[in-house]
């Protein structure tokens, strides 16, 4: 069965085809990161309009590179939410209008489950053992608008026992690179500058009172009695230690010692996320019992969590590569095939769901 999954849930405007839930057929990403970058962060009204310029031409390309025709197709699935509302529409309006025409069946996909079901196309890649991961799966999804942790207990059967207080991890990340005066998105500037700390440290013999102070460790909201994340404390602590070093607000005189401070924070702050999201996955895992892990959303595509996770987890983890953990029209087809399996079909009465909820609620 082939399914044609949309996403343009938020500032990516995706289409992959998928054969059966599992072998990725092609995944095209139209990025708006360029357009949202010289502000600073995503607008959801540039977001709506250039999702419009580009499905076109992504869709053409999702077929051409699978090598089929819009005849091909047997199933139609689109992201309904959660979103920006105006970047949602032009995908389900998309997708409705395909389905129709093609007089195929129509699927609306939680875009958190799509999330999730991308480590199915990981494992249909070679890396990755043939079988399915075995239930129950503690799964973290961790993007710009949600750090959740979901127990999976069978396909379509989620429980939330997580989820963040505050701030998303991806947000934090976004918000911390903007204070270090580092691009957007954030999460990927971040990695790189911590990364660059290696290169710095080789002739690091005297550290001035300034470098021993942004190389101390930020704090880490452990919240022990609950599975739940808040990150607004790292990030706060993260922009008091900025100014405490004079990186923030940016000097105006040009800084010698900027990048190698700015990398000690973006490495301290990268440590903190990472800690403590590796440490809840895997203390839900125990308590739950899981069989597995599994990680989705863009903030799992960060090097240092996924080294972390494979470290520290006793239970074989599926890590999608980086390029299925952002968002992608490919989990969404993957995500609907087993939605398919049990009749949940939409259909032209489907509608947008800003802030569609997903799991039951622990
Ligand atoms: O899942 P996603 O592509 O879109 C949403 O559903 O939000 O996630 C986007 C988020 C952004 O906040 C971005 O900074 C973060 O994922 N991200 C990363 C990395 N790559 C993307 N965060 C940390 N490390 C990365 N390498
Ligand atoms: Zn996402």
């Amino acid at each position: 069965m082939l399914i044609l999954g949309i996403e343009t849930s938020c500032d990516e405007t995706a289409v992959g085809v998928v054969e059966d839930g599992r072998l990725l057929r092609s995944n095209v990403i139209a990025s708006q990161a360029a357009l949202h970058a010289v502000h600073g962060g995503v607008v959801p009204e540039l977001a709506s309009r250039q999702h419009i310029r580009d499905m076109q031409p992504t869709l053409n390309r999702a077929l051409s590179d699978a090598e089929v025709t819009l005849e091909d197709v047997d199933a139609v699935a689109v992201t309904h939410g959660p979103g920006l509302a105006g970047a949602l529409i032009s995908g389900v309006n998309t997708a409705k209008a395909l389905a129709m025409t093609l007089n195929v069946p129509l699927l609306g996909v939680n875009h958190l489950e799509g999330h999730i079901y991308a480590a199915w196309l990981a494992a249909a890649s070679d890396a990755a053992p043939a079988d399915e991961p075995g239930f129950p799966l503690a799964c973290l999804v961790a993007s710009g608008g949600h750090t959740d942790l979901i127990l999976m207990e069978g396909h379509g059967d989620y429980r939330l026992v997580g989820r963040t207080r505050d701030d998303a991890a991806g947000e934090a990340f976004d918000k911390a690179a903007r204070v270090l005066g580092l691009g957007f998105p954030g999460g990927p500037e971040i990695q790189k500058a911590a990364e660059s700390l290696a290169t710095f440290d080789e002739d690091d013999e005297n550290h001035s009172p300034r470098e021993e102070q942004a190389a101390a460790a930020l704090p880490r909201a452990w919240m022990r009695d609950t599975l739940d994340f808040s990150f607004s404390g790292v990030k706060t602590a993260l922009l008091h230690r900025a100014q405490d070093v004079g990186l923030y607000p940016p000097p105006e005189m040009a800084d010698p010692d900027a990048d190698r401070l700015v990398a000690r924070l973006a490495h301290q702050f990268q440590e903190s996320l990472v800690d403590v999201m590796t440490a809840k996955l895997l203390a839900m895992a125990e308590r739950y019992h899981a069989r597995g892990l599994i990680l989705g959303g863009g903030v799992t595509a960060n090097a240092r969590l996924r080294q972390r996770v494979l470290a520290d987890s006793p239970l074989p983890a599926v890590i999608p590569p980086p390029v299925l953990c952002t968002d992608n029209g490919a989990m969404i087809a993957a995500g609907a095939f087993y939605q398919y399996q049990r009749g949940d079909v939409a259909d032209m009465t489907l509608d947008v769901d800003p802030s569609l909820p997903f799991g039951q609620p622990a």
